[in-house]
């Protein structure tokens, strides 16, 4: 038995923080931004949108995409470190505004990377038999864990949701996962729960928001990716010409290349979306996933490689005949 992406959908707010308008907010320019993230402007979610809105908006789609009714869905696995509360889950609020069916409803806490360790979760619980119809979600407003006035932050991360059905089938689908994690990175990247610290101290607070030293990231997230898709193709016993499409995490179109570059993979065979959505985090990958496939660049039977790094450390990919 294998698990095979059935549908995929996506959500982004409308409205839009351009570049032009961080450069009246922070001592920042397009020019820079542009030159060294690719980012020119990212969709912010509006009043009354969250993680769970968008997931809910991404998810529709996705099951009209693989013409699946909600009521058929055995399993929700949601990606996601910015819901509105430590609990109930995202998952669990997805699901109440999807079905009254009382299916299992998670959520997996990977930041960037939550969509391909929640994919692999996924292709565990069909291959092994005990769900048909899984319902995946990446969904995060990373935004609102930027401070309005960190030039690190801001430029990068956006709002957004993506979704894939994943379904039990004969044909092979996903044909591999590969998960790593290196706690020791903490200090690196993260966003502190604001609650630890109480409401009262929220604002004056920097640690409640998030933290980058985006350099050093950098530097690993090239390393890791370089090591992580050479590991993918060797586990399978395949080269990159093998491969269609390059799917990757959209944080740094120059890490984005620079992995590009180590498959020997031209620009074209890459999805890039990131000009237009920013980093949108566990939203980042399915998001892509599903603009090329809408857009008609991703074919059934086509071979995609997904990769994304993160928060964590944490970094995974997926190897998928779509
Ligand atoms: N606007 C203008 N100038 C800036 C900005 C800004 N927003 N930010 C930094 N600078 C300046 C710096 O002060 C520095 O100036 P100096 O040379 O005078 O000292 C110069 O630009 C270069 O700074 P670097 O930090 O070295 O810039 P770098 O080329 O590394 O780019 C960036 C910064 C875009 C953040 C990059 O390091 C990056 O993308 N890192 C990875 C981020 C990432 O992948 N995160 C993981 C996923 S996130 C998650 O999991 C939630």
């Amino acid at each position: 038995m294998f698990a095979r992406i059935g549908g995929t959908g996506h959500y982004l707010p409308e409205q839009c923080l351009t570049n032009a308008m961080l450069e009246q907010r922070v001592d920042t320019s397009h020019d820079w931004i542009v030159e060294r993230t690719g980012i020119h402007q990212r969709h912010i979610a509006g009043d009354g949108e969250n993680a769970v809105t968008m997931g809910v908006a991404a998810a529709r789609q996705a099951l009209a995409a693989a013409q699946l009714a909600v009521d058929d869905l055995d399993l929700i696995v949601v990606a996601t470190t910015s819901g509105d509360r430590a609990f109930p889950s995202v998952a669990c609020e997805i699901q109440a505004a999807l079905t009254e069916q009382n299916i299992p409803a998670f959520d997996v806490a990977a930041a960037c990377s939550g969509f391909i360790f929640a994919l692999s979760v996924a292709d565990q619980y069909i291959r092994s038999g005990t769900y048909r119809n899984v319902l995946v979600i990446g969904t995060d407003v990373l935004s609102r864990l930027c401070h309005p006035e960190d030039r690190n932050t801001i430029v990068l991360f956006g709002d957004g949701a993506g979704a894939v059905v994943v379904q039990a089938s004969e044909q092979p689908g996903i044909i591999s996962t590969h998960l790593h994690s290196a706690g020791e990175f903490a200090d690196l990247l993260g966003a502190n729960h604001p609650k630890r610290h109480g409401d009262a101290q929220l604002d004056a607070l920097s640690e409640a928001w998030m933290y980058m030293k985006g350099n050093e990231v950098f530097k690993v997230a090239v390393s890791k990716l370089s090591e992580l898709v050479a590991e993918t193709l060797t586990a399978n016993g395949l080269s990159a010409e093998d491969l269609d499409w390059l799917v990757p995490h959209q944080a740094n179109l120059r890490i984005i290349k620079a992995t590009a570059k180590k498959l020997k993979m031209p620009m074209n065979q890459v999805i890039t979306t990131l000009a237009d959505t920013g980093n949108t985090s566990a939203a980042s990958v399915p998001i892509a996933l599903d603009v090329a496939v809408r857009d008609g660049r991703i074919q059934r039977g086509q071979n995609l490689l997904l990769e994304a790094f993160g928060g964590g450390f944490a970094w995974g990919s997926a190897l998928v005949t779509y």
